[in-house]
């Protein structure tokens, strides 16, 4: 269907209320207004996503019945929709929403920042803001992890990081080992060390990159052994698009050594699991390890803008870049660094520490392993496993294209791809039409649901959305999968 949002210009411009022009100057196109936006009803909604932003996208939300929300309002742990409905938010916009929706904190640093007129854009002259937030940063951060490059995303955090890596690393050694299932972004540099066929199309990436099991010591000892082009190495601390998983803990220390040994420079990927989500501020921390380069983003933004940052060891970037001559090299970009998100930011790593996030996120993040393992026991043909470390936590469920009942297989084979044999998409879909519970899904293992709610989150949070779990899974597989069907055609 083709959708016509640009109405013919000429009745477009007639009805524009604006003041007379001269008859040569620029009219006002038939723009939306804020307000007229925070109104707009779903139709419309989507017929304007079908046509500027993603059609097929979606057919995706479509799938899981998330076309049937429009979120009104937001506040700590809920979604509040257009018909007032409060939704638990578990999913925790993929870990980017550490202190909740519209923390007040935040939202009066930002709002006294706007009033006192303080300038955004800073490449002319220095920032204060900037300034305090790196320094913050480095506080945060162990041994001499103190060297900040601010972005405004995850993957432009990342894509600093390989840079600084290889230009420290040398000419000599370019090339970059990741693991299998990463995921470091979409730019094109960190999407060549993104194991997703799905995320690389057939874009034509770097090719100096080479790929091993993650977790796999003797892996990568093999590879830094027999070249010695190998000059960086790229893991994420915890996998979460993998499916929330975890290396052993003497992995990592056994990864430092190597490093050290083959003069290899190591990147922790901490964009997902950094900023106290597992119980530390780095997750790399439980492991007593310190990486020559790390980058953070999501919560950095304090749930309210768009923040990343590289840290490096000051050696590693006082090689890359130390120098008068290299230093624009890789100087921020437009808006790295911009007041507002700083001043965000700063004030978001400070709510960190002064309400115990980090402490929380360790003990309910216990509790929420504590009562989801009780459900395994419960449902042990239903739940496969429980993983992860705080509020950071995968649920894994059987594979049931083997299982289920001959008379379903023909309607499950009806849908989507995606859906066959995983009950993640069912699960998810039923727990927001039935029990207003929010959770995530993982790219590349369609059987683990994500769990990532905000750090401020509560054991009675944890409880309502275990119950919910309970109620749902109690219904059984087969029970599931035909509600779930009946929401497609209702
Ligand atoms: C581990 C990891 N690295 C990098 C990124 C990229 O971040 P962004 O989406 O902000 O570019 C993500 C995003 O999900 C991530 O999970």
């Amino acid at each position: 269907m083709t959708v016509m949002t640009k109405p013919d210009t000429a009745e477009a411009r007639a009805v524009v209320d604006a003041p007379a022009l001269a008859p040569n100057a620029t009219r006002k196109p038939n723009l939306i207004s804020v307000e007229a936006a925070k109104s707009m009803d779903l139709a419309r909604m989507t017929d304007l996503f079908k046509a500027h932003l993603n059609p097929g996208q979606l057919h995706f939300m479509k799938l899981l019945g998330f076309h049937k929300v429009k979120i009104e309002r937001a506040e700590g742990m809920y979604y509040i929709d257009q018909n007032g409905r409060k939704i638990l938010d578990f999913f925790g916009g993929f870990g980017s929403l550490a202190f909740g929706h519209n923390h007040p904190r935040i939202l009066d640093a930002r709002r006294k920042f706007q009033e006192e007129r303080r300038h955004e854009i800073a490449i002319a002259f220095m920032s204060q803001y900037a300034a305090a937030l790196a320094y913050n940063i480095a506080q945060c951060s162990p041994g001499d992890l103190d060297m900040v490059f601010l972005g405004s995303s995850g993957s432009e955090a990342m894509e600093a990081a390989i840079k600084v890596a290889e230009r420290a690393a040398g000419p000599k050694r370019p090339k970059i080992v990741y693991a299998e299932n990463s995921f470091h972004g979409k730019t094109k540099g960190v999407l060549s060390i993104t194991d997703g066929a799905l995320y690389r199309g057939e874009f034509k990436l770097v090719d100096n990159t080479v790929r091993v099991p993650f977790g796999d010591i003797e892996a990568i000892e093999n590879a830094f052994r027999s070249d010695p082009e190998i000059g960086v190495i790229v893991l994420e601390t915890i996998q979460g698009g993998g499916g929330i998983v975890q290396a052993a803990p003497e992995f990592w220390t056994r990864l430092r050594q190597l490093c050290d040994q083959y003069g290899v420079l190591w990147v922790a990927d901490e964009v997902q699991c950094g900023l106290g989500r597992t119980g530390r501020f780095y997750a790399f921390e439980h492991y007593g390890v310190i990486p020559d380069v790390t980058a953070l983003a999501k919560s950095l933004g304090g749930g309210k803008t768009a923040m990343g940052a590289m840290i490096a060891r000051r050696e590693i970037y006082m090689k890359a870049y130390g120098t008068p001559k290299s230093a624009m090299i890789h100087a921020a970009a437009t808006f790295g660094g911009i007041g507002e998100a700083c001043v965000t930011s700063i004030e978001a790593l400070n709510i960190l520490y002064d309400e115990g996030l980090i402490d929380n996120a360790a003990d309910v993040g216990d509790y929420l392993l504590d009562r989801l393992n009780a459900l395994k026991a419960k449902y042990p043909k239903i739940i496969k496993d429980v993983r992860g470390r705080g509020l950071m936590i995968g649920l894994e469920f059987h594979d049931f294209s083997q299982t289920l009942p001959m008379v379903l297989r023909p309607v499950v084979s009806m849908l989507d791809d995606k859906l066959k044999g995983s009950l993640s998409g069912f699960v998810g879909a039923l727990l927001l039409r039935d029990y207003d519970c929010l959770v995530a899904f993982t790219e590349y293992n369609r059987n683990v649901i994500r769990l990532e709610p905000p750090l401020i989150c509560g054991r009675e949070h944890v409880d309502r959305f275990v119950d919910a779990l309970d109620s749902l899974l109690g219904r059984g597989i087969v029970a599931i999968v035909k509600d779930f069907v009946k929401s497609q055609v209702s």
